[in-house]
């Protein structure tokens, strides 16, 4: 299909510059204080790391929402341990991804994105038409639930290399399964009953989408990022990185980046949009970004869980007072989409605010 521009589409090929450049190309510049302010692999001890192990006891239950509420409240971001993740699956989706991004660009190009709507398939530099300063990365998104959603998208995922699509439905599946089980642990840590978010977003309708991250070497990384400051819109994202570091969240109460540590098997969490107008403000979804980094190409793999386009979202009724009166609007999910898109503000809730 060659009815679009792929020039517009794929602008470049971050891969291939990574090969070539010794300098990195003006459109990767970053203006002075869009820059990293600190190193990919400064690591941050503090941000919470939460073990599952015990979560089927009533104790031990309690004790990890008690965390779990902890981390939320203090950074919006946290990992997790213990999660029942296989270590296998993990491995061969890091490997799959890994070896699409390396296909020569002909192929990856089969896969791009198509102008306007939302950006599904493949990427390089950005996934929005119209930017005219590009992020150090390629990607990967696919909507991958409902499971109606999936059997449509199946087709179009990457037919290279050849296990792709049968190892994104078993990770689908997979962090599903961990996605409801976080779920259920935040709504109880905002005292609300355990199936409370899961129905929220509807239940099976619910929407997932995975953006897989490759963000190769860069010749200059202390002038460009791998992927600029955003909050995200959904509930949660649960993000796997590998050995190499740049996942980096903003700490607002100290004013200050923070990089967030790879460990060997733990998945990352963040809060997204959705949580903190849930929480009418209770939570915050939290701002991060990517930083890159001249050595090592790094991948992360997002698993993003959102509500169904039709949710009706908005703060929980259940957590309001006079005391506490609702902050923000109510609305359908696919209501907050265009805001989300719109580029307008950065921190995309506020437009929501009453
Ligand atoms: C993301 O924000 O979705 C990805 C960040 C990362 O690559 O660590
Ligand atoms: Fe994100």
């Amino acid at each position: 299909d060659v009815s679009f521009d792929m020039k517009r589409v794929v602008p470049v090929s971050v891969v291939e510059l990574a090969a070539e450049a010794k300098h990195l190309p003006e459109k990767f510049m970053k203006s002075a204080e869009n820059r990293p302010t600190v190193a990919h692999n400064d690591y941050c001890k503090e941000i919470p790391v939460i073990s599952l192990k015990g979560i089927d006891t009533q104790s031990g239950r309690e004790s990890i929402v008690a965390e779990v509420k902890r981390a939320c409240e203090e950074w919006g971001i946290f990992q997790i341990v213990d999660h029942g993740i296989p270590a296998d699956l993990m491995k061969r989706m890091k490997e799959n991804t890994m070896a699409f991004f390396q296909l020569p660009l002909e192929e990856k190009v089969k896969y791009a994105t198509k102008p306007g709507g939302f950006p599904l398939g493949y990427a390089s530099g950005s996934h929005r038409a119209d930017d005219d300063i590009l992020d150090w990365r390629e990607l990967l998104v696919h909507r991958c639930l409902p499971k109606a959603v999936r059997e449509t998208d199946y087709k179009i995922w990457p037919a290279k290399p050849e296990e792709y699509r049968k190892i994104l439905v078993e990770y689908s599946d997979t962090m599903n399964v961990l996605v409801v089980l976080l779920f259920g642990l935040i709504s109880e840590s905002l005292g609300l009953p355990v199936d409370y978010i899961k129905n929220k977003v509807g239940g099976e309708e619910a929407e997932q989408k995975m953006v897989l991250n490759y963000y190769p070497q860069c010749p200059q990384p202390d002038l460009t990022l791998g992927l600029r400051s955003h909050t995200d819109h959904g509930i949660i994202a649960v993000l796997q990185q590998e050995n190499v570091g740049g996942l980096q969240a903003y700490k607002e109460d100290r004013d200050k980046w923070v990089t967030v540590e790879p460990i060997p098997g733990a998945l990352v969490v963040n809060l997204g949009d959705q949580v903190q107008i849930m929480s009418n403000g209770k939570y915050c979804s939290v701002e991060h970004q990517a930083v890159v980094n001249s050595n090592d190409t790094r991948l992360s793999l997002v698993t993003f869980a959102n509500p169904n386009a039709m949710a009706e979202m908005g703060p929980a009724p259940e957590l309001l007072s006079e005391t506490n009166p609702a902050k923000y609007h109510s609305y359908k999910f696919k209501e907050y989409l265009p805001i989300a898109f719109s580029k307008k503000t950065k921190r995309v809730h506020d437009a929501l605010l009453i």
